[in-house]
């Protein structure tokens, strides 16, 4: 059967689209397909059916983010994503995450110190945490897979990856509706020069290795000794690069995003903050959170797991049907564009009670494995899977903790932003906090 076709003007996207596809979803239902400009896009919202469409061959990732990454494991399908996937594997193993804690405790030192740096009597004002926090989760990922200090040039890195990320939004709204917004295309316009300064880095990055006689284990190493599935030669510097640039921008953003939203719901609930800082306390007794720690903190795991429900780093992800298919009886033709929201998944009404409200006993002790695998997937399902989701919970409790374990979140300094959604679900405004020493 085809699915219910409605009118919306383009327009009515460009400023919010979750709302949007919110609203439609409460006034039309799970699923229904709108015209987009590019043709019909099929808006699927039930977990079961967002679960047959993550197993099925049928539904490919699309080219959206072919840009900056290139064919990394993000954007690749097929054979050679699956040796991609196969080579980088190994890395994100559960047995590897305690090499990483070191690496995640020193970013978030720093982080911490600078916070309390120059801090008066009754506290100061973080302008704009995010920035800081995406310093942290950029240079834990470079090292920690790359095993490359990125610190002293950490901030022309930010720069470079904020231009390459904003430029992707217009790509990425003009699929939903064709109509990007004149910001977005400003904002576009250093891409080139942005993407430029980072390539040159990496592939120094790779240069450097390749003439190392005594390499360290890390992702780097591995990649050097993959080789090509169908050739069987090594992998070429192109190659590499795709995959640097992928785990850089796919194992920084996302998390420092999802990191920013909790530190704004910290400052906004001094409850709940008081009890996690009296859970890390009490675990901790002042030493540095380690991995045999976090097992024993169900409140900040539950927290930061909320934190993922109300604001998914990665709020909409579009597929294309590569024949003709049907999902829930359903027409899909060949080449449709399928439109999945872990956002709206995540306010399903029949599987969240109160889904508005940020409530971290949706994860309590017992309640955590029992929700549908899809209506809650900020790391998406299927063989699409994100690599990194253990890294990023290790990485994004230890980060929390660390901050907690030393700094007061005092409260908001301005009013709660909302929620702007493009590649990756920003702030609309900056979130700025007013801090304390502990
Ligand atoms: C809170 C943090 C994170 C969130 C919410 C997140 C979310 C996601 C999602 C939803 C996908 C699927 C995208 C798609 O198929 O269209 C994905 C894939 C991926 N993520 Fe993450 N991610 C996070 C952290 C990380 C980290 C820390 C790394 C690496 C260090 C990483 C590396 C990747 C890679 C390489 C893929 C592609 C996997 C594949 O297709 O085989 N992510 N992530």
């Amino acid at each position: 059967m085809a699915l219910k076709e409605l009118p919306i003007h383009p327009l009515e996207f460009t400023e919010h689209p979750e709302q949007l596809i919110q609203r439609l979803i409460a006034q039309y239902g799970d699923a229904f397909a709108y015209e987009s400009g590019h043709g019909l896009v099929y808006v699927f919202n039930h977990p079961d059916q967002v679960d047959a469409i993550n197993r099925s061959a049928n539904f490919v990732r699309t080219a959206v983010m072919t840009g900056f990454l290139g064919y990394g494991l993000l954007t690749n399908e097929g054979d050679y994503w699956q040796k991609q996937r196969r080579t980088a594997q190994p890395v994100f193993h559960k047995h590897c995450m305690g090499g990483f804690v070191d690496i995640i405790n020193d970013a978030s030192a720093k982080l911490v110190t600078e916070w309390q740096a120059n801090e008066g009597t009754t506290g100061r004002v973080v302008e704009d945490c995010s920035m800081p926090i995406r310093f942290c989760t950029m240079e834990v990922v470079m090292r920690a897979l790359f095993s490359t200090d990125i610190s002293a040039v950490i901030k022309d890195w930010d720069h470079a990856s904020q231009f390459l990320v904003n430029g992707v939004n217009p790509a990425f709204c003009s699929v939903l509706n064709k109509v990007p917004k004149p910001n977005d295309i400003n904002l576009s316009t250093g891409t080139p020069k942005y993407a430029k300064y980072l390539d040159k880095q990496i592939y120094e990055i790779i240069s450097k290795r390749r003439s190392d006689r005594t390499p360290p284990r890390d992702l780097l190493t591995l990649l050097i000794h993959s080789e090509d599935k169908v050739t069987g030669e090594p992998l070429s510097d192109l190659q590499i690069r795709d995959e640097i640039a992928t785990m850089l921008m796919a194992g920084h953003e996302t998390l420092a995003v999802s990191l920013g939203w909790a530190m704004c719901e910290l400052a906004s609930q001094p409850v709940l903050r008081d009890e996690l800082t009296a859970e890390i306390d009490a675990v901790l007794q002042g030493a540095s959170p380690q991995l045999e720690h976090l097992t024993k903190m169900p409140k900040l795991a539950a927290f930061f797991d909320e934190t993922l429900r109300v604001y998914p780093s990665i709020p909409f992800m579009l597929r294309r049907a590569v024949v003709n298919d049907t999902i829930d009886g359903y027409t899909i033709p060949a080449d449709g564009l399928i439109l999945i929201s872990p956002y709206t998944l995540h306010r399903h009404k029949d599987f969240w009670p109160q889904p508005e409200t940020f409530n971290i006993d949706n994860f309590s002790l017992g309640k955590n494995k029992q929700h549908h695998n899809c209506a809650y997937m900020p790391f998406t399902t299927g063989k699409h899977t994100c690599i990194g989701k253990e890294f990023a919970l290790m990485e994004g409790q230890l980060i929390l903790a660390h901050i907690l374990q030393k700094i007061d979140i005092l409260g908001l300094a301005g009013a709660k932003p909302a929620v702007k959604s493009g590649l990756t679900l920003q702030a609309e405004s900056p979130i700025s906090l007013k801090i304390g020493r502990r």
